[in-house]
């Protein structure tokens, strides 16, 4: 089965991303958010992350405009029934995926595949919201979408070999490398990746380097583009938080507690760069 039209279940920061990235690509491709001002939110990062691109000479102005002539954005799953393939980028709550995956179920077409964003809840569970298990797979992608190369493509036990290929084929038309993995927890990049931002935050906390000591370390030390907790607060220092719970509770290891650090952060609003305020400031250019 191939896949031409593509729907995107959330306009946040990796929602926006994949649907950009999908239209950019030549497919026509619906994009829904809950409520007119997120969409316009999310649709105006597109617009300015393209005009960002035509500005640096990556890309024209008919690039820009065809571009977004493939983007719909609604308000409504509905709008999604005759997607060949929907990924969900909603926020990393199951209750809520299962709510977006038993409403995409009554709503698309049965051939339609299902993947999911999730970079740590289990696409077998979520598979379990709709009566079409074979075709549910993870389709995770990276911050920023647009300018990361890779997509983690997930099977479970029950997911099909023409689903795996049709995702995978398009992940490869839309310019991304692909990985496969298995379904568990955090699949490859945030087994790894997770318990270093961690570390990285207890470093911070034990008082054995300040911020930017550990960020110049991991930068000039290793070749990193970013240090530890500069991605921290890029990524979100919720969505980090709540990867690590997800990670503690499925394999109860000490590397992928939550630091208190971290909790407390989040608790007082400072999610890094959505919020303005993280271990950076994010209200300078560049963060301070
Ligand atoms: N349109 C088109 N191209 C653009 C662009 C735009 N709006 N903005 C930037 N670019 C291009 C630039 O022209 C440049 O291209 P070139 O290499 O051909 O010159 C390239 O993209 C890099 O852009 P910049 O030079 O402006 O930026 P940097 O060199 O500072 O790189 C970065 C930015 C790619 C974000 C780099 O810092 C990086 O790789 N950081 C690490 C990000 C990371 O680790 N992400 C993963 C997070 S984990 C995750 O997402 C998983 C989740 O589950 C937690």
């Amino acid at each position: 089965m191939a896949i031409r039209k593509v729907g995107v279940v959330g306009c946040g920061l990796m929602g926006s991303g994949i649907a950009q990235v999908s239209a950019q690509a030549g497919f026509p491709t619906v994009v829904r958010e809950v409520s007119p001002n997120a969409l316009e939110k999310g649709l105006g990062s597109i617009r300015k992350f393209l005009q960002g691109g035509v500005d640096k000479g990556k890309l024209t102005p008919a690039d820009l405009e065809k571009t977004l002539a493939n983007l719909k954005g609604t308000v409504e799953l509905a709008d999604l029934a005759d997607c060949d393939l929907v990924v969900e980028a909603a926020s990393e709550n199951l209750a809520l995926k299962r709510d977006v995956f038993e409403s995409l179920d009554r709503a698309c077409k049965p051939e339609t595949l299902f993947a999911s964003n999730t970079s740590s809840l289990s696409i077998t569970e979520i598979s379990t919201f709709t009566k079409r298990p074979e075709k549910v797979l993870g389709l995770h992608f990276f911050n920023p979408v647009p300018l990361m190369k890779l997509v983690e493509v997930v099977r479970t036990l029950r997911t099909t070999d023409e689903a795996v290929t049709a995702a995978s084929e398009w992940c490869r038309a839309i310019g991304k490398t692909v990985v496969s993995t298995g379904d568990t927890t955090g699949f490859v990049v945030n087994r790894l990746l997770v318990p270093y931002m961690l570390d990285a935050i207890r470093v911070l906390e034990q008082g054995l380097a300040s911020r930017d000591d550990i960020d110049n370390a991991m930068k000039l030390g290793c070749g990193y583009p970013m240090g530890p907790l500069f991605l921290g607060d890029y990524v979100g220092l919720d969505t980090t938080y709540s990867i690590a719970e997800i990670m503690f509770d499925e394999f109860k290891e000490a590397r992928f507690a939550p630091p208190p650090l971290l909790k407390r952060m989040v608790l007082a609003g400072r999610h890094g760069r959505k919020t303005g305020r993280g271990f950076y400031d994010w209200s300078t250019n560049p963060p301070s």
